[in-house]
């Protein structure tokens, strides 16, 4: 029988399906949940998925609509103009040819946890962006003629109000702005409230007195979006939305998203419009709440993006160019050059971004052609140049990002670490949802393991169903440590066969695995396992870390790191004993190895907070020295003896004492 291949996003989960087989069993025999309330009867309406149309160069697959079996009549009772283009019901759609499909967000039957948390920030409050009220004098016949705005302006208070924050003493007015102006006026009675960009200009006008206003940090990452709605007078975040990447579908990392730009008439604009979509819905969620608690600033708005009058974003320097429709070629090929380093103030309407009309966003600066405005969101919240210790920090994402030194200087470069620290390209791998087993412990004598499942308190015990669905990136990493501690597979991470257990056997093609769940304990109906394949794809990804990090550390004269700091949101839920037994950074005491969360979204909160920050921002986006160590010449031997577990050579003294302890019959070299 004909076999086609179907790839499900933003899971990255693929496979092979027979001729014939519907989306909904493609989806189930592949691990992936949809929504499925009728059953797949195709009366439920809730299965609803998008065909990825186009040619993906890195899957090598050309997925069109035509592959599959024509649109029923049932399912265009379902589908509606307002669900976009290339929809189909899962339960409908038959699989005759290869296909890539997007699961969206409400036909997801187990929801992403988007570990991106906003924590409490220590910072002065002075944004960019204040409010004004302003009581003026009604004009009168007997006095000559002054324009509302000039008669505005004029306002004593505010300019020196203006005065003592910009040192300016001349004000504009955005043009769209102008057109509320005078019915405003009217309205408050001559009272009005105006909201001043940087001491410049006024990007919004409301009658009478009003007290709130909102910023927007977001954090555009490869894989998640997330937008802290920040109260920019307490800088309280007051709601965090989040979304997985929409740009997923055209690609899971940077380089296959550049590809896609260069290779698809109108890539760069779709991937735009794409992720300015997904910031609108984002911005549309957050505050959405405002109004339904009665907050004024949102219900006057009328417009639910209205209450926002600034906004700061961070990301990649891919995402950077495409979220501005630059052409990403350049900064994906050698010098790779980018198309601006500095930071941007952009009108938001001229991206379509739906907050308030006349606000501004501002676009933080890039270091490099792979260093970019979110490596700037960890250096401007860290501050690692205001440090007299030496400090690694690691930002774990899709790309690695790393910075090294201390306040005499500080060096920063990229990592092409690959999605596997997310669960992508690891063949049980899934993003951090219910059911994902998420930690594991495995006893060295028996083989034996434990783990625990998101979404249920206790680790799990073999004796209750836990309905494991696959295992996220923090219990990826806890697996192959365990494995390794536990002499499953050894330094060079492949597989001991000779170790007695059930669990360490051969798959159907004769490769290597361990079972970490017996199919009756999960909830798709099949073991759940750790491959070679696997276990290599985690190697190249910590090879790529540990690779960057020594070769700064060579650069800079640097032989022991004093302090190790692992940013972004995954890093705060990896076990970095278990981090640390891969080798995925050089040996530090464990005491002096700690998690920030997302310091990309906290310097964007930073930047949204306080002008100076943004000035920071740019001094010392400048002042970093980038280090391109794919171009250097050790780089190919240090990232090959990097792959070992935890090196090939390098000492691990801390960690060596750390499995004494523990008992494990590893030796390090200590
Ligand atoms: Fe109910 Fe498809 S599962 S309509």
């Amino acid at each position: 029988m004909t076999r086609h291949r179907v790839i499900f996003q933003p899971s990255g989960r693929r496979g092979e399906v027979e001729d014939g087989t519907n989306l909904l069993d493609a989806a189930r025999n592949l691990g992936v949940d949809i929504e499925s309330i009728c059953g797949g009867k195709g009366t439920c309406g809730k299965c609803k998925v998008r065909v990825e149309e186009g040619f993906f160069e890195k899957d090598a697959m050309d997925s069109r609509m035509n592959h599959l079996s024509p649109l029923t009549g049932q399912e265009m009772k379902f589908l509606k103009p307002s669900d976009g283009p290339a929809m189909r019901l899962a339960c409908a759609a038959q699989v005759q040819g290869d296909v890539k499909i997007f699961v969206p967000e409400k036909s997801r039957a187990g929801k992403q946890i988007v570990r991106k948390a906003a924590k409490e920030l220590t910072i002065a409050i002075d944004p960019a962006v204040k409010k004004y009220f302003v009581e003026m004098q009604k004009p009168s016949l007997a006095e000559p003629i002054t324009g509302d705005f000039e008669r505005l302006r004029g306002h004593e208070a505010l300019r020196e109000a203006l005065r003592r924050q910009a040192g300016l003493d001349g004000l504009s007015i955005d043009f769209t702005v102008l057109r509320d102006l005078q019915d405003a006026i009217r309205k408050g009675n001559w009272g009005v409230t105006v909201t001043v960009w940087k001491g410049r200009e006024i990007i919004k006008v409301e009658p009478g007195f009003v007290e709130t206003a909102y910023g927007l940090a977001v954090d555009v990452g490869t894989t998640t979006v997330v937008g802290y709605l920040t109260d920019l007078a307490t800088g309280k975040v007051v709601n965090t939305e989040s979304m997985m990447n929409p740009q997923v579908p055209y690609g899971e990392d940077v380089m296959s998203r550049i590809t896609y730009a260069m290779t698809n008439e109108g890539g760069v604009r779709k991937m735009q419009k794409t992720i300015i979509d997904g910031l609108n819905e984002i911005i549309a969620k957050a505050t959405k709440d405002l109004r339904a608690n009665g907050d004024l600033s949102g219900k006057k708005a009328g417009g639910s993006g209205d209450a926002i009058v600034d906004l700061t974003i961070v990301f990649n320097t891919a995402m950077h160019h495409i979220f501005l429709g630059f052409n990403p070629e350049y900064i994906g090929r050698s010098p790779f050059i980018p198309a601006i380093q500095h930071g941007i103030d952009i009108k938001a309407r001229d991206l379509g971004i739906k907050i308030n009309r006349g606000s501004y966003i501002y676009v933080l600066p890039i270091e490099a052609g792979f260093v970019g405005a979110d490596n700037v969101g960890v250096l401007i919240a860290e501050e690692p140049y205001n440090m007299d210790e030496t400090v690694l920090i690691i930002d774990i994402g899709t790309n690695g990002e790393l910075l090294l030194g201390n306040r005499r200087r500080v060096c920063s470069t990229s990592c092409a670490t690959g999605p596997a620290f997310e669960g992508a390209q690891i063949k049980m791998g899934m993003r951090a949802a219910p059911g994902a087993i998420e930690k594991v412990k495995i006893e060295p004598a028996t083989k034996e393991p434990l783990y625990k499942v998101i979404g249920k308190e206790d680790w799990h015990t073999h004796v209750e169903k836990i309905d494991a669905k696959g295992i996220c990136g923090s219990g990826i990493i806890d697996a192959i440590a365990e494995m390794y501690k536990a002499g499953i597979i050894d330094k060079s991470g492949k597989f001991d066969m000779t170790a007695k257990s059930p669990r360490i056997r051969r798959d159907h093609d004769g490769k290597p695995e361990y079972v970490l769940a017996w199919a009756d304990e999960t909830s798709i109906g099949a073991d759940i396992t750790i491959n070679q394949a696997d276990v290599r794809a985690l190697q190249l990804a910590k090879g790529a870390l540990y690779a960057g990090a020594k070769l700064m550390m060579q650069k800079m004269g640097i032989e022991k790191l004093d302090k190790v700091i692992l940013a972004g949101a995954f890093g705060s839920y990896i076990d970095k004993e278990s981090a640390m037994t891969l080798g995925m950074f050089p040996d530090c005491e464990i005491d002096k190895v700690y998690a920030v969360g997302n310091a990309a979204g906290d310097g964007a909160r930073m930047a949204l907070l306080n002008t100076a920050k943004r000035d920071e921002a740019e001094q010392r986006a400048r002042w970093v020295e980038f280090v391109e160590i794919a171009v250097e010449p050790n780089f190919e031997r240090e990232f090959m003896q990097a792959m070992h577990l935890p090196h090939m050579k390098d000492r691990f003294p801390n960690l060596k004492k750390l499995l004494e302890k523990a008992a494990s019959p590893v030796v390090i070299n200590g």
